[in-house]
């Protein structure tokens, strides 16, 4: 049964029980209001409490969205108005995990009891909506419209002190389902109930537009073009301005018009997304324990690939090529746990054990015998190759090898050892503590364990692991040359560097293209783009837009001159690199072009996909939305618009295709469409 029900001391327990995580389906809200209805009618019950076996609930049930379901009577705001108007006292009893519906739910209820380790959320926001079942009316009455704002706003979670604290339960219990109960007899008892919160008005008083405009601003900034949070505000508006009535009218428009945006729709297939990334087909094996692991290399990367296994709890050793370097890596990660306390993201506990869990060493044979070894050296075949075998040499034979590498040949790199089936790639994005995305690499001779592994690794370090194949760029890098070098050939052409960025950060990206270069350095980008020009076919043709400002000297934001002039931590157009790529185009005697935003737009994001596509067409990735993925958790892709692909396809396929057409015919092969776009 979803909803078992037991009585105990002449109260009705109803128990969600419906694994994984009790999501309220259509099934589960009907046995709640029957077990609800049953209880109301049984004249030797006093009360009901409602809890859930081993966690409370993660809310509504995700894999309703969009089907039938999800209007099964009662519909989940009639649930939550019948415990509101039930005719005995109704408190909730919860534990682990109260999300979404779930803590809108308890919300109808007279009390709510927690044991001291759940940890509640409204992460609706993060669907591209707001908590829509009475939720945002009842919370803002009871814990006033600033709190409510900031945990619906946010969609984070907090925990039992904090929810003791903000009123939204009344108590923390270690035996929760026991004071639950004592707490259902005492109000049935006392003849009394609490005024429900749906009606409650001392906490929103005073709150005008002002207050509301204010909040508004403040998040539109952060919020940059996703309609839920800006929604949040005018449903908190309307509970502190609105009668009960009216505000739980407008809020069921509101979520009404909201279920009907593509937002909804675009997040909704990125929650999905991201959970069937780490399904691969055709593994089978289990993956092996890491318990220890080494880092080799102290840089930006290693020192944080380091800090990721110590902040899950995994020991690691880092190693460095002589004492200077790994001095310095280890100073950076103690300044970042630094900041992390000053900010009050860690408390000094959890830092200073994540801090204990490094060790360190100068040189490999330093290195004790590990589950796994990740190395982070810089991008060159010939030294990775040497690392790799000496690897293999004082590793275990069961030891993976793990290369962070961004776009070299894992097949050879492996080819250096004699375990080629335990090497892969394990991509970390910068900074690697804080991106989401892991990027796996699978060579030819990956073993099935191995990968298995990696995969599971990525969600062990709360991080998305996606699986790619082996090529130039892996999934992620693959597809930013089209995007980067898309936005140099405009530049050439004549379109200012700030309007291209502008473009790209409008729709969604944290950072445009061309500041993307100046910040991860001209130097190093001329670098790798004479490894790919040599390899380019015939007719393929690369801008030298990044060659003519590197040989004027400017590197970026590293001394303060690239495609931009940097003061102050601005970015400013630059007249000198203007005349220098004017020069360029003149000599050249490129054509000028006249764009309108949309074709900027088209030209960054179009040929984006195109390239994902061909990912698709020759195997790189393993589902469209595994791209989507990566795009989204690598490279800051908008979330609400799905992925590149996803938008791709809301935008029309044919029009990627239009597109590659006009390029290919203008810079040459490599922009060809992709085969697969006609489907
Ligand atoms: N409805 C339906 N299914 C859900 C769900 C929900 N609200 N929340 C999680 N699931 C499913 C997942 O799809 C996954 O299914 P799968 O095993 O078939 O892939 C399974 O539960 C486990 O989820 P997973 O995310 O892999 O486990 P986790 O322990 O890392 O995280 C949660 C669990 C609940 C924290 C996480 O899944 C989550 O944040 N869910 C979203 C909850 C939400 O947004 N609720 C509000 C809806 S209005």
């Amino acid at each position: 049964m979803p909803v078992n029900e037991k009585i105990v001391s002449g109260v009705a327990i109803l128990e969600i029980d419906s694994p994984p995580v009790n999501a309220l389906s259509a099934e589960i809200r009907a046995g709640l209001a029957a077990g609800l209805k049953r209880a109301c009618e049984n004249d030797a019950i006093e009360g009901i409490v409602l809890t859930g076996a081993r966690l409370f609930s993660a809310g509504a049930d995700i894999s309703e969205f969009g089907t039938d379901r999800i209007a099964s009577p009662p519909v989940i705001w009639d649930l939550f108005d019948l415990f509101e108007a039930s005719a005995k006292p109704v408190v909730a009893a919860v534990e682990g995990l109260v999300m979404g519906g779930g803590l809108e739910g308890i919300l109808a209820a007279d009390a709510r009891i927690a044991s001291p380790s759940t940890s509640f959320s409204l992460p609706e926001v993060k669907l591209g909506f707001i908590p829509g079942a009475g939720g945002s009316q009842r919370l803002t009455r009871l814990i006033g419209p600033e709190a409510a704002i900031d945990l619906m706003v946010k969609g984070n979670s907090i925990d039992a002190q904090k929810a003791l604290a903000l009123g939204i339960v009344d108590a923390i219990a270690d035996d929760h389902l026991a004071a639950a109960v004592a707490r259902a007899k005492e109000l049935a008892a006392s003849g009394e109930r609490p005024t429900p919160n749906s009606c409650r008005a001392d906490k929103v008083a005073g709150f005008g537009p002002d207050f509301f405009a204010a909040q508004r601003k403040k998040i539109a900034a952060r919020t940059r073009g996703q309609v839920a949070p800006e929604a949040v505000i005018d449903a908190v508006e309307a509970a502190a301005t609105l009668s009960p009535e009216e505000g739980m009218r407008f809020e069921r428009a509101l979520i009404q018009k909201l279920q009907n945006h593509p937002q909804h729709h675009a997040l909704t297939y990125a929650f999905r997304a991201e959970k069937t990334v780490a399904k691969i087909p055709g593994i089978t094996a289990q993956p092996r324990a890491i318990d220890r692991a080494a880092v080799i290399g102290a840089g930006t990367m290693g020192a944080g690939i380091a800090m990721c296994f110590a902040n899950a709890g995994i020991d690691v050793v880092l190693t460095e090529v002589n004492e200077a370097a790994l001095q310095r890596g280890i100073d950076n990660i103690g300044k970042t746990y630094d900041r992390a306390v000053a900010r009050g993201i860690m408390t000094p506990a959890v830092a200073d054990a994540a801090r204990a869990r490094i060790g360190s060493g100068v040189g490999l044979e330093s290195i004790p015998p590990v589950d796994l070894v990740i190395e982070a050296i810089p991008e060159d075949m010939a030294m990775k190759k040497s690392l790799f075998a000496t690897l293999d040499r004082l590793m275990p034979p069961e030891t993976i090898l793990g290369t962070n590498t961004s776009s070299l040949d894992i097949d050879e790199i492996a080819s250096a050892t004699s375990r080629p089936g335990k090497v892969v790639g394990t991509h970390f994005f910068a900074p690697a503590n804080i991106m989401k995305l892991l990027e796996n690499v699978r060579g030819g001779q990956t073993d099935q364990e191995t990968i298995a592994t990696v995969m599971a690794l990525g969600k062990r370090l709360g991080k998305i692991s996606v699986l790619a194949g082996n090529c130039d760029g892996f999934i992620g890098n693959r597809m930013l040359q089209y995007y980067t070098g898309s936005a140099e050939f405009m530049v050439e052409r004549g379109i200012a560097p700030e309007r291209i960025d502008a473009v790209a950060e409008e729709f969604g990206m944290p950072m445009g293209p061309i500041a993307l270069r100046d910040l991860s350095g001209l130097d190093v980008a001329v670098l790798i783009r004479k490894e790919r020009r040599a390899k380019l076919p015939e007719g393929a043709r690369m801008s030298w837009v990044v060659e003519a400002l590197h040989d004027a000297g400017r590197l970026g934001m590293k001394n303060g001159k690239g495609f931009y002039r940097h003061e102050d931590g601005k970015r400013l157009p630059d007249p000198e690199a203007a005349a220098i790529i004017d020069a360029l185009a003149e000599r050249e005697g490129y054509e000028r072009w006249d764009l309108t935003d949309d074709q900027i737009r088209d030209r960054l994001f179009l040929p984006l996909a195109n390239e994902g596509m061909k990912e698709i067409a020759d195997g790189t990735a393993i589902r469209e939305s595994d791209i989507d993925v990566a795009w989204v958790n690598g490279y800051g892709f908008p979330k609400h618009k799905g992925g590149p692909i996803y938008w791709a396809r809301e935008t029309g396929l044919g029009r990627v295709k239009a597109m590659a057409e006009e390029l290919s015919a203008a810079f040459g092969p490599l922009w060809v469409p992709a085969p697969n776009l006609d489907g």
